[in-house]
This record gives C-alpha cells, sequence and structure tokens, in this order.
C-alpha cells in the first residue's frame, strides 16, 4: 500500500499544467467523492494494526500534497487567464463627464445677454450692513416696506443681515463709481421662507443698473425687451403693470408672453397669456442722493429678476427645491447643455 501511495505522490509532484481543465481532472481524480483518497481511507479500515500509524501517516501527506498542488496551480492558472484578458487594441471606456447645474446655466446665459451691450459685473457680501440692504434704499427705519423681504439677522443694533437682494451691491458701486455706471449684479440671496416648491429661503438674483443723463423709462423698456427676446425668443411679448419699490419711482414689474402658448392662455399662464419675471423701476432720487450721485444731474433705471424663476420656464421646472437637492437624476438632465 505504501508503494501504491508512493506513486500517486510521484504523479502529483511531477504534475505540472496550467490547464483549468487538466487542474479540474486533477482534482477529481484525487479528491473528489470517489477519488483515490476517498479509495485510500476506505482501505486503511482493513490495514493491519501495527502498520496503521505509517500508512496513515503516508495518506494524510498524500492528500496535502494533492491539496497544496490544486490550490497553487490554480492561481497560476487564474494569473495567466487575467493577463490574456488584457487587450491592448480595445478602446478605452467612455468616461462620464459633468454637467452644469441649471442655475449656473442660466446665470451665464444672462451675464451674456447683458454683457453683449455693455453691461459690467459687480458683486459684493452676502452678509451685509442694514445701510446697504434697506437705509441706503430708501427704506426708513420702522418702515413697513421692510417686511416685504422676510430678513435673516445675524445680529442686532447695529443690523448685519443676510443680504436679501443684490441691490445692496448696486449701492457699493453707486458709492465707489461715478456716472455713467452700467452694471449687474449676480448672486445669492436669502429670505425667511418656509421651504416648498414654492419658496425656498435661499435664491439667486440678477439686478441690473444703469445710471447716466437724460435716461428714461423708455430705455428701461427697451433693455428689457432685448433681454426678453433673446432669453426666451423673438417672438416674445412683454407688459409691464404698476408696483411699488422703496427705491424706485415709478415701479413696475414686467411680464412675458407665456412661453408654452405663445400668449394665447393656458393653465401654465393661468389663462392670462403672460408670466411674470422680473421687478424693475426708475432709479428713486433719494437712493442717488444717498450714494453721492446728483440726483438732479443724473437719472438711471434698475431691475431685478430671479435665477430660479428664469431657469423655471425655460426648463420647466415646477419645484424650486430640485435646485439644491444636488439629484444626480436631475442633474444629468442638463448635461447636454454649456
Ligand atoms: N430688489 C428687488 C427684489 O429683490 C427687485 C428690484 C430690483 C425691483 C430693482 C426694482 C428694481 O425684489
Amino acid at each position: 500500500m505504501i508503494e501504491k501511495i508512493n506513486q500517486y505522490l510521484q504523479e502529483i509532484k511531477t504534475f505540472d499544467s496550467t490547464d483549468p481543465d487538466k487542474i479540474e481532472q486533477l482534482r477529481i481524480k484525487y479528491l473528489g467523492r470517489k477519488g483515490l483518497l476517498n479509495e485510500l481511507f476506505a482501505e486503511f479500515k482493513e490495514v493491519p494494526k501495527e502498520e496503521k500509524p505509517e500508512v496513515g501517516k503516508k495518506i494524510n501527506e498524500l492528500k496535502k500534497e494533492a491539496q497544496k498542488k490544486i490550490e497553487q496551480l490554480s492561481r497560476q492558472a487564474k494569473q495567466e487567464g487575467n493577463k490574456q484578458k488584457i487587450d491592448l487594441t480595445a478602446p478605452a471606456k467612455p468616461y462620464e463627464p459633468g454637467s452644469r447645474h441649471p442655475i449656473s446655466l442660466i446665470r451665464k446665459e444672462i451675464i451674456d445677454i447683458f454683457n453683449r451691450v455693455g453691461f459690467t459685473i459687480s458683486e459684493g457680501p452676502e452678509i451685509e450692513d442694514d445701510w446697504h440692504v434697506f437705509t441706503a434704499l430708501n427704506f426708513p427705519a420702522e418702515h413697513p416696506a421692510r417686511d416685504m423681504q422676510d430678513t435673516f439677522f445675524i445680529q442686532r443694533s447695529p443690523d448685519v443681515v443676510l443680504r436679501t437682494h443684490t441691490s445692496s451691491v448696486q449701492v457699493r458701486v453707486m458709492k465707489d463709481n461715478q456716472p455713467p455706471i452700467r452694471t449687474i449684479s449676480p448672486g445669492r440671496v436669502f429670505r425667511n421662507e418656509a421651504i416648498s416648491a414654492r419658496a425656498h429661503c435661499i435664491f439667486h438674483q440678477v439686478e441690473g443698473l444703469y445710471i447716466d443723463e437724460d435716461i428714461s423709462f423708455a430705455d428701461l423698456k427697451q433693455i428689457l425687451l432685448y433681454f426678453a427676446q433673446e432669453m426666451f425668443g423673438k417672438e416674445t411679448k412683454i407688459r409691464f403693470r404698476p408696483s411699488y419699490f422703496p427705491f424706485t419711482e415709478p415701479s413696475a414689474e414686467m411680464d412675458i408672453s407665456c412661453t408654452l402658448c405663445g400668449g394665447k392662455g393656458c393653465n401654465v399662464c393661468k389663462y392670462t397669456g403672460f408670466l411674470e419675471i422680473l421687478g424693475c423701476g426708475m432709479v428713486d432720487p433719494n437712493v442717488l442722493d444717498n450714494s453721492d450721485i446728483d440726483s438732479s444731474k443724473y437719472s438711471g433705471y434698475a431691475f431685478g429678476m430671479g435665477i430660479e424663476r428664469i431657469a423655471q420656464l425655460k426648463y420647466n421646472v415646477n419645484d424650486l427645491r430640485l435646485y439644491f437637492e444636488n439629484d444626480i437624476r436631475f442633474l444629468d438632465q442638463f448635461k447636454s447643455k454649456f
């Protein structure tokens, strides 16, 4: 019996193939259920008592040897297999390009439209003092108009706030420059609103300001018509409705003809044919004087719009929260835009 086991050992030691089929055959031959080892263990029962220790040791040696060999050759076979799988001529895997956020896309589009007619870009701080957000803009202290914008206060007396509109940037520009001034201020603004599909405590604005001699409401209408048609198409119509802002007089809100039905009436425009997109007006002389600009010599117009609102109309996004959740399924849809 020892003789037979030695022969098996020899076969295992000299076996040398990394062909997975041959390795499997070897495994079945020795370690399989009806394999040689099980056969040997069965025979072992008949072995005379005094030979048992020696034969037992030999069978175990054979078992270990077989297991070791099969494991080692399988590992080798796998490595060789992996090597063969690398195809150097295969085209590279496509990579996932990112996409711009819809707010960034619209912000850029608005900026481009106003850049083309000579507006510069101005930016300012998001944390502001009361003067730049309210007082300089003709909101008297304790005036109810301050309640129009639910303000986040960082500190009280002196008041430090998160800006509720980017009109605060325009106050800074007027303080630092003399007319002609032609600028837009894009930026983040903050209002203490409960978050819902239609309101958010953070949103984005672009506000425009033009100050020079002899600026009239006709100039304001012309620039906003140009903007509306560049943004929403040449057939777009605009209309103005009287409104109130402390920093403009007269003030108006501007509507554009409905982007969906073109003015015929549908459920997007609630059968009015028009959609509200921005506030505007002639800069109140008090605001000019507050910023050391001579209101007897200069006049100007201002307007302000929400980027989310424009994006909503362009891309048909009806829930404001989508802009802030960074859901890949939402953002992915803007991949083709740039
Ligand atoms: N600042 C106003 C707002 O945030 C918008 C506006 C700007 C209105 C300029 C008129 C003129 O609501």
